[in-house]
């Protein structure tokens, strides 16, 4: 068992407080939140003794052995939280995105490189049996020459908080999920894009939270990303909805569903492979792999900047209306 300190235990803090306490491979060494009600729930929820509950990072790190850092919180904590265990020694998972600005991301990743620790991005998305089979059957040469995607996405969340005072709360704290799927099925990294924002005249966040975006792909693909996080009704699935097509045929992510279509007027729906430990569950696996055999996670920081990169660039290219590059 190797030992993780988790800093952050709101919403998503929550689900992973459970998979720690039900992972073979890890063990809870303390919880970490600035929110003493926050905290005192997730210690009542899981048995974590008093004395390893702690307002703040430095000292846990400072009183409580462990091998790991997992980083819950708010992307604007990000830097100093990740920073400050590596100065620990300890390898770090934290969730995405990677850092609030690219400049800080950039810094985080000089940071792990000179502590010589492994930081792996929680892109959960990519490890679902959904996902896992589309990417199998596009790998294996299904689809023929792949030209062009769409990717639809709509929901209407209230979350409150931090991000409903984000200037781009869809881009910024969402999008990478579907941008890094997007690299993820397709192997590839995003070169660069251009789109428009909208301020739906009902949109309860303070920044616009609706996108029409054309993403440009090394591959020499191109995609189409329709998203909405106002979205008043007919929600599609976290995921999104997903049309691949290539010279074979069309792929489809419908409903949390697999679908391939090469007739104009019928589809044939794929069974999922086995992916029996999925999200967080495979990520914690995965993690503890990497460590054990010195490994570079998947998701590493510096493998992820590409997705995370695309995200900036998207805000940047809404903003002045022109193509930017995607660095990474
Ligand atoms: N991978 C996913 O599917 C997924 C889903 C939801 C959220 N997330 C990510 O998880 C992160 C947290 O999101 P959330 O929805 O849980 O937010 P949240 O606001 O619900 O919870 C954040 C927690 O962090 C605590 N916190 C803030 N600053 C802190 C600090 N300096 N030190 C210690 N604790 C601090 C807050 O008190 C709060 O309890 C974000 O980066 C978000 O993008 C990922």
């Amino acid at each position: 068992m190797r030992r993780i300190i988790q800093v952050g235990v709101g919403g998503m803090g929550q689900v992973w407080t459970r998979a720690v306490a039900e992972s073979a491979s890890w063990e809870a060494a303390a919880y970490v939140d600035v929110s003493h009600a926050n905290l005192m729930a997730a210690a009542e929820a899981h048995g974590m003794p008093i004395e390893r509950c702690f307002s703040d990072v430095n000292t846990a790190l400072s009183t409580v052995e462990a091998d790991a850092l997992l980083d819950v919180t708010p992307q604007q904590y990000r830097l100093d939280i990740c920073r400050e265990a590596l100065r620990h020694d300890c390898d770090v998972l934290c969730e995405k995105p990677l850092a609030d600005t690219v400049k800080n991301a950039r810094s985080l990743l000089k940071a792990v490189e000179q502590s010589g620790r492994r930081l792996m991005v929680a892109q959960n998305y990519r490890y679902q049996a959904l996902m896992q089979t589309a990417r199998q059957y596009i790998q294996r040469g299904k689809l023929g020459d792949l030209g062009y995607v769409r990717i639809d996405f709509f929901k209407g969340p209230r979350f409150g908080g931090y991000r409903e005072e984000m200037d781009y709360p869809l881009i910024l704290d969402m999008s990478i999920h579907h941008f890094d799927l997007l690299r993820y099925l397709l192997d590839t990294d995003i070169r660069r894009l251009r789109g428009l924002s909208m301020n739906a005249p009902w949109n309860w966040n303070q920044g616009d939270a609706s996108v029409f975006l054309h993403l440009e792909l090394a591959n020499g693909v191109t995609a189409a990303y329709n998203a909405s996080w106002v979205s008043p009704g007919w929600e599609t699935p976290w995921n999104g909805h997903w049309r691949i097509e290539g010279s074979e045929g069309v792929l489809l992510i419908e409903q949390d569903r697999l679908f391939f279509a090469n007739k104009p007027d019928s589809r044939r729906e794929l069974t999922l492979r086995k992916f029996t430990r999925e999200h967080q569950d495979w990520l914690l696996e995965a993690f503890y792999d990497c460590l054990d055999k010195g490994a570079e996670p998947e998701t590493s920081g510096r493998r992820n900047i590409n997705s995370f990169a695309a995200t900036h660039a998207a805000v940047k290219a809404v903003q002045s209306g022109r193509s930017v590059n995607v660095a990474g």
